[in-house]
């Protein structure tokens, strides 16, 4: 048996080695054919005729271009309708290369999934997984051959608005999240549901200063290697075909132009072989950044860094010949950035048929699956957060009579899905999208009555509406109030210096809970808000984010029990923006404040509690967990050795249930200083009422490390604090093991 596995895997490998190989075989007699301007037309992206995605600079003729083989990817171009005709231009080119259609599919294509924060919040890998899958099936099946997913960038300031699309502020379980859905994009390159991922920002994207989007970075090495970087590495170990660098300067070099990221790290220490896509404009950008004086040294220094291809800039297309001519670029360079992207055409197998990805057919079943409806909505029940359930308000009893449902998100369709949604022009949104009334409606039938009353908008100081909205929560036996951020709110270019509950939102909430009605409160958003006053006055609150083409559904489904929520913050929610940024895994200082009031001569605010509104890692569940008797196989370990540890969990409430249990870490003593927690595993346990299990992590030297003075990881022996939690702050087992040399 064994036997026949080691052959069938050889085999495997081989296969795999020599279809290679004979993909480079292809690209090489492909490039010798190659004019320059034809290979440099290869390394060209334009944006196509769908709403643009950044500040649109250039307006090429690009019908000619392709034509001319001047163009070798486009973006925003939906459809097979669409992409088939750009396509057959390419066609009509001298070696008839085929384009590559390239899309930001975020959280799903037609069928809209959770914003990638919300999705987080499940801690649902195989969950993540399926929904890219979803997603990329869909837009393979719309001729979308790439998509710019998943986005890794580390997010630890709310203020910065693109943390809707990332997996939080945790390193290790943005690193997890990231293979999972590269593997869901990709699944199998080659096959027709597959796409080709783009792992982005690269790198220190999400630590722009101030939180305000596009801005400078500068980081110790050390903690971009430790933080910032690993979710990247995770995401090229899981097989991710492209890497997409980004607009921030990181330490003063842009990182479009940086070399020290793009060939010395990932072309060279991590031996990435796929390409490296430009930013929006990113190259012709370094000028205002001060870095190059004009777009043509723009050109040279990208090229130069490792940017293979050139989206928008027109850096490319216009310069490199030149360049080359007087040699300030080598055409070995040029060659190698073909190379790189010829290569995965090929592997798409879009030059034997450049329309396999073009047929009208499976667009339409593939669009039109009801499977994938189920799925966004499993996954949308999956990333709600229950923040607050005194009482066990929720969940509602179906028996309820009367129900209030107020508030501005309560009948909005297309601002579920939040913002980076595809936006099809031939999509009726306010169908596609079960909006939250609808999704009520859905679930109690004639069983209740439903009352509405929208209050307010979003972002407006107009409180005209309240007092309709407190006579409709007068006639209810319980309230829902929906309320949040506008789908524009948070996103690319969306940083907030207030993440305050927008507008007179919080009035609303004030004047509906002053009825003395029951309330529950939604609150839909792309980022933490800050909402003090209703976390500490309502009785029950579900963040919400936003969910996508279930939303309503999900949300019914959780409010009546029918999915009991097991989402977990993968963020931190802070008191106040002067507590920005706030994350958990941070590092102790000489003088720790001992408790949230102590400020005398401690590190401390004297008019802020250094404690978060709603820590990492929590979520409540409408049942409870117990956990007990945590066993460790060995309290002292060599770095050659792994310790297994074991505890029960049982179930100690009411009703089925999922509990995430955390597992972290804290090494006591350090060659540079190490965080007072840090996840370091972690697992979800489905249990039923009564119910226990139990549960299983093992220890190595890996979990152990940590990059060093020395720019290494290492795993130094001393004490580690093991710790098992229900979140960051509510550690529930905890034991101490020693590594030794
Ligand atoms: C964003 C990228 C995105 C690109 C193309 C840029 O503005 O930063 O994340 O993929 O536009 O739409």
């Amino acid at each position: 048996m064994k036997r026949k596995i080691t052959v069938g895997f050889l085999m495997l490998s081989f296969f795999a080695f020599s279809q290679q190989n004979t993909i480079d075989q292809k690209v090489n007699a492909l490039l010798k054919k190659m004019t320059i301007e034809e290979k440099i037309g290869q390394l060209n992206q334009y944006t196509g005729d769908n709403q643009a995605t950044g500040p649109i600079t250039i307006n090429p003729n690009k019908e000619a271009e392709i034509k001319q083989g001047l163009i070798g990817s486009m973006l925003n171009v939906l459809g097979t309708k669409y992409t088939r005709q750009y396509q057959e231009l390419a066609m009509q080119s001298r070696l008839k290369i085929p384009l590559l259609f390239a899309q930001d599919v975020i959280h799903g294509y037609k069928t809209s999934f959770p914003i990638p924060l919300a999705e987080a919040a499940s801690w649902d890998l195989a969950a993540m997984e399926l929904s890219a899958r979803v997603a990329a099936t869909q837009a393979a099946a719309s001729g979308i051959h790439w998509t710019f997913a998943p986005m890794v960038d580390i997010g630890r300031d709310p203020r910065w608005g693109r943390v809707m699309e990332g997996a939080g502020e945790d390193t290790y379980l943005g690193s997890r999240i990231a293979a999972a859905r590269v593997k869901g994009i990709q699944g199998k390159l080659g096959d027709v549901n597959s796409v080709l991922a783009c792992v982005k920002h690269f790198a220190a994207y999400g630590a722009a200063i101030g939180g305000r989007d596009y801005n400078s970075v500068d980081m110790s090495e050390r903690m971009l290697w430790e933080t910032y970087l690993p979710p990247f590495k995770s995401a090229l170990d899981a097989g991710a075909a492209t890497f997409m660098n980004s607009f921030n300067d990181l330490n003063g070099i842009p990182a479009t132009g940086n070399k020290y990221l793009q060939r010395d790290i990932l072309k060279g220490k991590w031996n990435f072989q796929g390409f490296v896509v430009s930013d929006w404009g990113s190259i012709g950008e370094m000028v205002a950044h001060g870095y190059v004086k004009d777009n043509k040294e723009a050109a040279l220094s990208a090229i130069t860094a490792g940017s293979d291809m050139d989206m928008e800039s027109n850096a490319y297309r216009y310069n490199l010949a030149q360049l080359v001519k007087e040699n300030k670029v080598s055409i070995t360079l040029i060659d190698d950035a073909v190379r790189r992207i010829l290569r995965k055409k090929f592997e798409l197998g879009l030059f034997e048929d450049p329309y396999k990805y073009c047929n009208t057919e499976r667009e339409q079943r593939e669009l039109n699956n009801p499977e994938h409806r189920k799925i966004a909505r499993e996954v949308a029940a999956k990333s709600i957060v229950l923040l607050k359930n005194e009482n066990d308000l929720l969940p509602i009893a179906k028996s309820t009579k009367k129900i209030a449902f107020i508030g501005p998100m309560v009948k909005e369709h297309k601002a579920n899905m939040g913002f980076w949604a595809v936006d099809l022009p031939e999509v009726d949104y306010n169908k596609e999208i079960v909006s939250q009334w609808e999704g009520l409606k859905n679930k109690v039938g004639k069983n209740a009555e439903l009352l509405y009353a929208k209050g307010c908008e979003i972002d407006d100081n107009n409180k005209e509406g309240f007092a309709e909205a407190v006579a409709t929560a007068m006639k209810a036996d319980v309230v829902i109030l929906s309320i949040g951020e506008r789908w524009d709110m948070s996103g690319e270019a969306k940083s907030r210096s207030n993440i305050h509950l927008p507008g007179v939102q919080e009035e609303l909430v004030k004047a509906i809970q002053a009825t003395g009605k029951p309330v529950v409160v939604l609150i839909n958003a792309g980022r933490p808000l800050v909402f003090n006053w209703t976390a500490d006055s309502v009785p029950a609150i579900l963040y919400t984010w936003w969910l996508g083409s279930e939303a309503g559904n999900a949300i019914a489904d959780v409010l009546f029990g029918d999915y009991n929520p097991s989402a977990k913050l993968p963020m931190t929610f802070p008191r106040d923006e002067g507590q920005i940024p706030i994350y958990y895994n941070h590092f102790n200082t000489g003088r720790p404040a001992p408790n949230d009031t102590a400020t005398h001569y401690v590190s401390a605010y004297i008019d802020l509690k250094n404690s978060p509104k709603f820590p990492f890692g929590f979520g409540l569940s409408y049942t409870q967990f117990e956990y007990s008797n945590l066993k460790l196989s060995q309290t002292k370990m060599k770095k050659n050795e792994t310790i297994e540890l074991a505890f029960q969990l049982k179930n100690t409430g009411k009703v089925a249930g999922e509990e995430v249990v955390q597992l972290y870490l804290r090494d006591k003593v350090g060659s540079v200083v190490r965080p007072v927690i840090e996840l370091k595993d972690f697992q979800k346990i489905k249990l039923n009422p009564g119910e226990t299990k139990t549960i299983r992590f093992s220890i190595n030297k890996e979990k152990l490390s940590f990059y060093g003075k020395d720019l290494n990881w290492i795993a130094e022996p001393g004490d580690f604090d093991l710790m098992i939690g229900s979140s960051s702050t509510d550690i529930r087992l905890k034991t101490i093991f020693e590594l030794i040399e």
